[in-house]
């Protein structure tokens, strides 16, 4: 597939006058991370990752034929009851890279009402589940128009617009396992839209759990839009691209063989590369907490004593994703209650587990 297969051609729209659609579309955590792209949305590396199943976002987009046809876009955007007119920057940005494709949206005045099954300012990023429950609404509406269209087709393009809202939004249409960015040994993987992991997956990584530590809820002080513009003429980004590059080679056997050691070894050291890539960009950050230090050494600590295959990632920010397999659900959560809490803002976590996808509701 192509750009140009994506584009919608030839269709009446005079029908449907109005409607309305709702998805609910989740988060998803990056095993191997995906850092540094360029325009329009295309990554520097396939980027690999589990779809969350609690943390989400339910959008409902209305939408009603333009009294007077204009050319300017025409959207309200209502998040948790509250207008919200901050949000419609990105919005009216994310139209302009999606109008191409699906020219109708300038047809319509539209209302978004969305809303996060997770705290707002948590520190965890709302934009791969908003953007794609935004997507999915769209294609709702373009499936209404040309309904002959395949699942596949449609999930395909669903992921290619909620890239061109935020790249790892590409990654939250299904499940349990999505990579995004072209691999030559992942069949079918595209810098457009993400696939699902198209192997066998050994029943070790069925389910798995994430646990969410809030470590820090506040805003972040370098966006991920920042971030990936300082992968360009970063002194080690090449070699990065290589690493990540491998690490999905050998993940994709991991994932086949459930060889959970060398899980717990490739992922973590994939949560620490993506930060020492912070750290030696210029200008340089740091977007770890002292707390999220001390659970990492932690965790450390327990894999150690028990031989647990616990093992933690992270995400740009200072929360911390506690990865484990079902079969440990119990002690491990002990464990968090009684040694991990403590270290997050006003003792808040999320328990999580890898999901199949998003679902559209009636
Ligand atoms: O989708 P963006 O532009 O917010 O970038 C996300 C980047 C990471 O979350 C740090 C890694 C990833 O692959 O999800």
């Amino acid at each position: 597939m192509t750009e140009k297969d994506f584009i919608l051609k030839n269709i009446d729209t005079t029908n449907p006058e109005k409607g309305s659609f709702t998805w609910k579309s989740p988060s998803n955590i990056a095993l191997v991370k995906y850092w540094g792209k360029s325009e329009p949305q295309i990554p520097k590396n396939p980027s690999i990752s589990f779809t969350l199943n609690n943390c989400h976002t339910i959008t409902t987009l209305e939408y009603s034929k333009k009294n007077t046809p204009a050319k300017e876009y025409s959207v309200e955007v209502i998040f948790e009851g509250e207008v919200k007119e901050d949000f419609k920057p990105k919005i009216i940005k994310f139209f302009k890279r999606v109008e191409i494709y699906i020219p109708f949206i300038t047809e319509f005045d539209f209302v978004i009402k969305t809303e996060n099954s997770f705290p707002h300012s948590s520190g965890i990023a709302s934009s791969a589940s908003g953007m794609s429950a935004l997507a999915l609404c769209l294609m709702s509406i373009e499936k209404e128009l040309n309904p002959t269209i395949a699942e596949n087709y449609f999930n395909q393009k669903a992921s290619f617009l909620a890239r061109l809202g935020s790249g790892s939004a590409a990654r939250s249409i299904e499940g349990e396992l999505v990579v995004w960015g072209e691999h030559k040994n992942i069949s079918n993987s595209s810098n457009l839209y993400g696939v699902k992991f198209p192997y066998p997956i050994h029943k070790n990584f069925e389910n798995y759990q994430d646990t969410i530590l809030l470590v820090d809820k506040g805003e972040k002080q370098v966006s991920s839009t920042v971030g990936h513009k300082l992968m360009i003429d970063h002194p080690f980004a090449e070699q990065r691209f290589i690493q990540a590059n491998e690490n999905i080679e050998k993940l994709s056997k991991i994932l086949q063989n459930g060889d959970l050691s060398a899980f717990v070894n490739l992922v973590e050291s994939e949560a620490l590369s993506l930060h020492s890539m912070m750290m030696t960009s210029n200008p340089y950050f740091i977007l770890m907490k002292p707390n999220t230090l001390k659970i990492i050494e932690k965790i450390w600590e327990y894999r150690k004593k028990t031989a647990s295959d616990i093992c933690f990632t992270l995400d740009a920010g200072a929360n911390v994703h506690v990865l484990f397999p079902k079969r440990e659900k119990e002690k491990i959560n002990s464990f968090i209650k009684n040694e991990l809490i403590v270290f997050c803002q006003n003792n808040q976590y999320i328990c999580d587990d890898a999901g199949f996808g998003a679902m559209k509701l009636e």
